[in-house]
């Protein structure tokens, strides 16, 4: 740790960061490297693989697996994601793609009864609701192209912290326990989770064994080890108990992909993000870009006027998601048109700095209602050498499917859910879509994870990513604007209140208790429909500045912590 100018900078620091959110912070500078996750046990097994000279492509192969087995409501090995890359010896940013793909016995209609309704819960529980898992995939071929340690090695933190286990803190205690209904439902789960079939308590020790015995047969045959041979066996058995479609074949033939990012500028940055098959890069562009031109001198970041401006540009860009975009294998993005000054000019027009619009007078669609759900999670790493990792995984809702692989120990995802399973019908995240997104054997769902690396003046100056589901890229997109226009610390951004809007459903969400009485009359006298919501998102960034320093913060939202030397 290195405190930059010594202590009386610092308390100049700690005055500076009493600003709008009231929080009380210092912050703390890295010259070497930064990590920050949701999990404090995996930020400081990142923090140790880059003290023993590892990169942050090392780094993140150790906290990948690690959060497996601290952080199951989200970290996996089941499921899927995608990250962001720096390298800084060639100055190139990369897309890494390891989204989940649909099982090739997935059709159109899978989830649609005889009457052609969507059956209750049909995309969101049990094997059918599993995509093709692709975090092993993913995190072997970041650490193929990047990694400088051994794949064995950097393993072994997580299998350790599986095979003899680690004491369980309130946050998990409590996580696991609120899912407990769901997860009982399921032999396999139950066993893991309340092997005697009581909650589990803070303080007591947490072991997966079977999860253990599927990392170890991982870090000795990397791939194969998942994909083929006994892990790949008992995926195969657990489908066949439960009447799911992920095969052999589909397990030996997922590829992930290397993409090239979604690139914008907004002000000083050069920003790049995730492509499709998410939907956040090119959302967060437009949404930015719909802004970059508005005079922001008499905004603050809390202020009616602000707010009304960003709900109007998510407004239009979350209008051309449901329509547009999809796994690019499958269907054409037009990602130059909806990038392009032309276009947004265009768009632009159609915003009312006094008027909220009206989201089916834009495009048509059938709102619903949705649920929250906080279950994904995304870490940054910023290294010494200059490298940059920004990694968002998931298994989409908390705990996925629900369903333990039996004998491999590890949840499968749930994240069928994210294709349209039926034009206007909303998922779990109240998003619609239609054809570009509908269910095709080996096609990858349209996802919101916007892991998101910035450039200013060519050199690296922000990591960023969250979870939060369709609120992912409006939280990203807000924090851009809190560094960029506002001039705010990492620890006021984690702090601020969100606010939230995605077309359809019509509605402006406001975080519980982050916005006062005033401010949403104010919108409400705009013509907002003002919905509020607790929990909001979980990001997680570090911010560098000229001379390389690094400094990160944790939402305080989630259990994550920022580890750095
Ligand atoms: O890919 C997506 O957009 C969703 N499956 C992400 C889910 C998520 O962020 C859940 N956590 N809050």
């Amino acid at each position: 740790m290195y405190n930059r100018f010594g202590l009386s900078i610092i308390l100049l620091i700690f005055i500076l960061s009493l600003g709008s959110c009231g929080s009380l912070t210092v912050e703390t500078f890295y010259e070497n490297g930064a990590v920050v996750t949701s999990s404090p046990t995996a930020s400081e097994i990142g923090l140790e693989i880059l003290k023993q000279g590892g990169n942050a492509f090392d780094a993140a192969v150790a906290i990948g697996f690690a959060l497996a087995v601290t952080h199951p409501e989200a970290g996996n090995i089941g499921g899927g994601g995608f990250a962001l890359t720096y390298n800084a010896v060639t100055d190139e940013i990369h897309a890494l793609d390891f989204r989940e793909k649909a099982p090739g016995g997935a059709t159109v209609d899978m989830f649609l009864d005889s009457n052609g309704f969507v059956a209750e819960n049909s995309s969101l529980l049990g094997s059918r609701s599993a995509g093709v898992p692709g975090t092993v995939a993913g995190l072997f071929s970041l650490w193929e192209k990047y990694g400088s340690l051994g794949w064995y090695q950097l393993l072994q933190p997580a299998y350790k912290l599986a095979d003899t286990g680690f004491i369980l803190d309130q946050y998990l205690a409590n996580s696991i326990t609120s899912f407990g209904n769901e997860l009982k439902q399921f032999p396999e789960t139950k066993s893991i989770f309340f092997p005697e079939n009581i909650a589990p308590k803070p303080g007591d020790r947490f072991t997966q064994k079977n999860l253990a015995a599927t990392i170890q047969r991982i870090a000795l045959d990397s791939l194969n080890g998942f994909y083929s041979g006994k892990t790949a066996d008992l995926i195969v058995e657990t489908m066949t108990k439960y009447d799911g479609l992920i095969s052999h074949d589909d397990l030996n033939s997922y590829k992930p992909v290397w993409r090239r990012p979604v690139n914008f500028q907004f002000d000083s940055l050069d920003i790049y993000s995730m492509p499709p098959p998410s939907s956040g890069g090119v959302l967060l562009g437009m949404i930015l870009k719909l802004l970059e031109p508005v005079d922001f001198s008499i905004f603050a970041p809390k202020s009616p006027e602000y707010i009304h401006h960003f709900a109007e540009a998510c407004r239009l860009a979350y209008s051309e998601r449901a329509t547009h975009l999809g796994d690019p294998e499958f269907v054409d993005n037009p990602l130059d048109v909806m990038l392009s000054d032309d276009f947004l000019d265009a768009r632009r027009e159609l915003i009312d700095e006094n008027q909220a619009g009206i989201s089916h007078e834009i495009e048509s669609g059938i709102p619903q209602n949705f649920l929250e759900s906080e279950s994904t999670t995304h870490f940054s790493i910023a290294d010494k050498f200059g490298n940059l990792v920004s990694l968002t995984y998931t298994l989409n809702t908390e705990y996925g499917s629900k369903l333990v692989v039996g004998g491999a120990g590890f949840l499968l995802n749930n994240e069928m859910d994210d294709f349209s399973i039926k034009p206007g019908v909303a998922n779990v995240y109240g998003l619609v879509g239609g054809r570009a997104n509908e269910i095709v054997s080996g096609k990858r769902m349209l996802s919101s994870m916007s892991p998101t690396i910035a450039l200013k003046n060519g050199k690296p100056a922000l990591v960023l990513g969250s979870p939060g589901g369709s609120k992912i890229i409006t939280t990203v997109a807000q924090a851009i604007v809190n560094i960029s226009r506002f001039g705010l610390s990492p620890e006021q951004i984690v702090n601020m209140p969100r606010f939230h809007h995605q077309w359809l459903p019509d509605s402006l969400y406001l975080e519980e208790g982050g916005f006062d009485i005033n401010i949403k009359q104010a919108l409400i006298a705009k013509g907002h429909n003002i919905h509020e919501r607790s929990r909001y998102s979980e990001l997680m960034i570090i911010t560098i500045n000229e001379d390389g320093m690094k400094t990160g913060a944790a939402d305080p939202r989630c259990n994550g912590s920022v580890s750095g030397y």
